[in-house]
């Protein structure tokens, strides 16, 4: 199809007459693909970020700069500083506007950390509460450059969607864990029934014992489409390809179509 790729994450969600843009990607790559896709991001009515990171925020400029003002849904620590330290090499990976600069730019924000109805039947988890005793997360994040405070990026959030078949969540990294996202989804939504999961899962970046306890859970609620992608990582994808009949790879330029 000729779409681009870079590292990072967005999705366009379509339903109903609401277009909402979850995450921008890195920056290169969001309107090349979207015309490439005959998809026309001036109908965007909310773009909604998952967290701060480059790799989901990046975009929002030249989102803003040819698609005109959006609103703008996100954590309140969406403009923290962040670094990721591998191999003892440390990088700043934040947003990489400030919020003045995007505001002149067009962005409306509006921040909140709890959960939301952002269209009707889909909402944004807001803050989610990390319960579960497996989802360790990245110890590779932190607050500071030389991984003094570690990161465990609160601001994590998801979307849920609410379909006749079940929850279906779009996810950008999921540094909250999947399991604790699927929990609250189900407690706020009253709904149980999980029918899928798109997105980045960052399992290629936790541990053995996180995949695997993740698989089981995901098995538990009976989850009959995984469109894993991004920072799902390679290995941790292979597995869930191998454990669900529904798995599909989640790469650039997919579009997937949900029955309601
Ligand atoms: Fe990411
Ligand atoms: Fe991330």
């Amino acid at each position: 199809m000729g779409t681009l790729g870079e590292h990072g994450f967005a999705a366009l969600i379509e339903r109903a007459g609401d277009s909402i843009l979850f995450d921008t990607g890195g920056g290169l790559t969001l309107l090349p693909n979207a015309q490439r896709m005959n998809l026309d991001l001036r109908r965007v009515g909310q773009v909604v970020l998952s967290h701060g990171h480059y790799d989901h925020t990046g975009g929002l400029w030249p989102l803003l700069q040819n698609c005109g003002p959006k609103r703008v849904l996100a954590h309140p620590g969406l403009f923290a500083r962040r670094y990721a330290i591998r191999e003892g090499v440390s990088r700043s990976i934040g947003i990489p506007f400030s919020e003045e600069f995007l505001a002149g730019q067009g962005a409306s924000f509006s921040y909140s950390d709890a959960f939301r109805e952002v269209a009707p039947g889909i909402f944004l988890t807001g803050e989610v509460p990390r319960l579960s005793a497996f989802e360790a997360g990245d110890d590779g994040l932190f607050c500071d450059s030389t991984g003094c405070r570690s990161d465990s990026v609160p601001d994590d959030q998801s979307l849920v969607l609410v379909t006749r078949k079940g929850l279906l969540l779009v996810l950008g990294c999921c540094h909250a864990g999947v399991i604790n996202t699927v929990a609250l989804a189900r407690q706020r939504t009253g709904v149980d029934r999980l029918y899928g999961v798109i997105g980045g899962c960052h399992l290629g970046f936790s541990s053995e014992a996180q995949l695997e306890g993740t698989v089981g859970a995901l098995k538990s609620h009976g989850v009959k489409k995984i469109c894993a992608g991004h920072c799902t990582g390679f290995a941790a994808s292979a597995r869930l390809a191998r454990e669900f009949p529904g798995f599909r790879p989640a790469h650039v330029g997919y579009t997937i179509e949900f029955e309601e």
